[in-house]
């Protein structure tokens, strides 16, 4: 179903945007489909930046910012495409759904950017976007048409308009999130944290990893959230030792714990949340060791995480317990090895519309402090990937959510079971 209209936010975050540079030019895309093979395309997902300043969800579009004005630039209709495809929102509909002050045909964009262009004293645009299908390519065009845009200039030789990149300023408002954002974040971890639950009940011995993909995928969807905001890891064994393992297809064994990362988009606002815990019923002492140590870091994060606080101090302390876990488990760190043997990822990162959201950490050598409104992960974890212990193959991470809030932080993840006893009671 086609929108009907999108929340005002959408143009508020505009206007913040021009505001932080006003004589200039802003022009970004939405993401292209992609082809899987042949005539199939993989499933179309906006590029989060577009849908931060748009909520528009077709492909092939662009958007231009300038004179305190908005231009969407989309795909016409199309009566041939739509029998296929069904039904577009087209030039005329996109002004007034997505509330822009102009709309136009995307094959305008090449004959109005010049004229666009006419006064502003610099553009951004994204050069190298890792996010297009072919950047050289769009670059060489936009760049080409920035050229194009010096005769609107008059004659005073002024040289070319300089491009600059549109990230920090994303960031600065992407990072801090509206009670709108908040809310979708909200139940997207809501909706995950019940999920993985759902996991924990009904793991089993002899089960397959990718049940338990099926089965989250299952439950999300049930609950009105169609997509998930990353491939999901379901690690058994030994397998939760390789932080991304995607391929979900090995048995889980009694015996072993079974590590879920895993996260629902709501909106494209996506959950991270991983969960460890055994396939049978109960932890064995090794394993409940190791997992214990994690949680009590996890557990001290939530209890330090609030404004004025920096991501670095989080991380810094989070090593600083790791490595004492590590020597009261009787792991000696020798040589050369460093935590980073045990514990080779960081603390976390910010969390939003894409998994590691936009967000800046340090600039400069300063680090930037959290302020209320920030959501980040909370995700440590221990990997015992060598044969040099009683823990070899035990591989744990415990991964929330939270919510930086005036006085400290919400756990938007705090329906999940954590503690060993609540864990084995849920199993039983
Ligand atoms: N799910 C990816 C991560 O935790 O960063
Ligand atoms: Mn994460
Ligand atoms: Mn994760």
């Amino acid at each position: 179903m086609l929108k009907q209209s999108v929340s005002p936010r959408f143009k508020a975050r505009r206007t913040e945007l021009m505001k932080k540079d006003s004589n200039a030019c802003f022009v970004f895309f939405g993401a292209e489909e992609l082809i899987r093979n042949y005539s199939v395309h993989f499933p179309f997902r906006q590029h989060s930046t577009f849908h931060y300043l748009t909520g528009y969800d077709e492909p092939g579009a662009a958007l231009v910012l300038v004179n305190g004005e908005s231009h969407l630039f989309v795909l016409e209709r199309d009566e041939s495409h739509e029998i296929w495809d069904g039904e577009r929102y087209g030039v005329d509909r996109a002004a007034k759904v997505f509330d822009t002050d102009f709309s136009h045909s995307i094959r305008k964009f090449n004959q109005k950017l010049p004229e666009l262009l006419r006064g502003a004293g610099k553009v951004y645009y994204l050069l190298n976007d890792r996010e297009c299908i072919h950047p050289a390519d769009r670059d060489q065009r936009v760049l080409k048409l920035i050229y194009e845009a010096i005769p609107f200039r008059g004659k005073g030789n002024l040289g070319n308009l300089p491009v600059l990149d549109p990230t920090p300023l994303l960031a600065d408002l992407r990072v801090l999130k509206d009670s709108e954002e908040i809310e979708l974040i909200r139940k997207a971890c809501s909706v995950s944290a019940n999920a993985h639950k759902h996991l924990l009940k009904i793991t089993k011995p002899g089960m397959l990893e990718s049940d338990l993909e099926t089965e989250f995928q299952y439950f999300v969807r049930k609950h009105g959230l169609m997509q998930l905001g990353y491939n999901p890891i379901v690690a058994g064994g030994m397998n939760a030792t390789t932080l991304h393992y995607v391929r979900n297809n090995e048995i889980l064994k009694e015996g072993q714990m079974v590590l879920v990362d895993a996260g629902a988009e709501n909106e494209l606002y996506t959950a991270d949340i991983t969960q460890t815990f055994p396939v049978g019923v109960t932890f064995f002492q090794a394993q409940k060791n190791v997992y214990e140590k994690v949680l009590e870091v996890n557990r001290e994060i939530i209890r330090l995480a609030k404004p004025g606080v920096s991501y670095r101090t989080l991380h810094d302390e989070s090593v600083k317990m790791l490595t004492e876990g590590l020597k009261s488990l009787g792991v000696v760190l020798s040589g050369q090895e460093s935590f980073r043997t045990y514990f080779p990822h960081g603390l976390g990162h910010y969390l939003g519309l894409d998994v590691h959201d936009a967000g800046i950490y340090h600039e400069q050598g300063k680090d930037y402090v959290l302020k209320p409104g920030m959501v980040m992960t909370n995700e440590p974890g221990l990997y015992f990937r060598g044969n040099e212990t009683e823990y070899q193959g035990i591989g744990v991470r415990i991964e929330d959510d939270l919510l930086i809030t005036e006085n400290g932080c919400e756990n938007l993840t705090h329906e999940l079971p954590r503690t060993v006893e609540e864990i084995e009671a849920l199993k039983s």
